[in-house]
C-alpha cells in the first residue's frame, strides 16, 4: 500500500525520483577516464542521484590511478572533502592502446580502498563493449573487451573482494567519435549505471 502511494507521487513529481530506500546523495565515487565521465554524465541526466557527476576524469586511464598521490587521486580527494568519503566506488579499468596489467588493477584497487570510507563497496568494470562492427579505437583492437575481462578477473579473485555488476554496452547509433558516447549514448550509459547500483 506505502509503495505504491510512494510510486504514483514518483510518477507525478519530478522531486521524488530518490525512493525511501536510495542510498545518501553522492555517497557512491567513481574512478575512469572519459568513458566513465560518459556515464556519470548520462546517469545525471537520467537522474541518478547515488554516485558523483562528472569530475573532470578525461584521459585517466588504469597508470593515472596506479600512484596513490598521483593528480588524479587528488582529484577523487577533492570530491571526497566535498561530499564525504564515498562508501561504495565504481572502478572503471580503462586502457590506451598500451593496456594494463592485472597488477596495475590490483594497485587500483589497494588504493580505491585507501581513499575510500573504510568497509566502502567497491564494484569493478571495463570500459563499455560495443555492438557488432565498433570499437574504441583509443582502447585499440580489443582493448574494451580485455578491460571487460581484467575486471571479471578481478571478480573472481576472492582476495580482492569487489563486485561486477556485468558490462556496460554502447550500441549503434550512440558513439560519436568511434570511442566516445553521444548524448543519447551518454543517457543509455547512465540507466544501465542505475540498474547496477541504483
Ligand atoms: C568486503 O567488502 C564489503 C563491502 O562490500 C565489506 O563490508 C567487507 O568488510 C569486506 N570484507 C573484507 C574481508 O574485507
Amino acid at each position: 500500500m506505502r509503495f505504491t502511494t510512494l510510486t504514483t507521487f514518483a510518477a507525478t513529481s519530478a522531486a521524488a525520483v530518490v525512493s525511501p530506500f536510495a542510498e545518501p546523495a553522492n555517497s557512491m565515487g567513481f574512478i575512469g577516464c572519459s568513458m566513465a565521465e560518459n556515464v556519470a554524465q548520462g546517469y545525471v541526466a537520467v537522474q541518478g542521484k547515488r554516485m558523483w557527476g562528472p569530475y573532470g576524469t578525461s584521459g585517466m586511464v588504469v597508470q593515472s590511478w596506479t600512484n596513490t598521490n598521483s593528480q588524479s587521486w587528488q582529484l577523487f580527494d577533492q570530491q571526497a572533502a566535498r561530499y564525504g568519503k564515498p562508501t561504495a566506488v565504481w572502478i572503471q579499468i580503462c586502457i590506451f592502446t598500451n593496456g594494463a596489467t592485472y597488477n596495475e588493477v590490483k594497485q587500483l584497487i589497494a588504493n580505491t580502498r585507501q581513499h575510500a570510507a573504510p568497509g566502502a563497496m567497491i564494484y569493478i568494470t571495463g570500459q563499455p563493449l560495443y555492438s557488432a562492427g565498433q570499437s574504441c579505437f583509443l582502447a585499440g583492437v580489443n582493448g574494451p573487451e580485455n578491460t571487460d575481462a581484467l575486471a571479471q578477473q578481478a571478480a573472481a579473485d576472492a582476495s580482492q573482494n569487489v563486485t561486477y555488476p556485468g558490462s556496460f554496452l554502447l550500441k549503434q547509433g550512440e558513439v560519436l567519435d568511434g570511442c566516445h558516447a553521444n548524448t543519447q549514448g551518454q543517457q543509455s550509459l547512465g540507466r544501465q549505471a542505475l540498474a547496477f547500483w541504483g
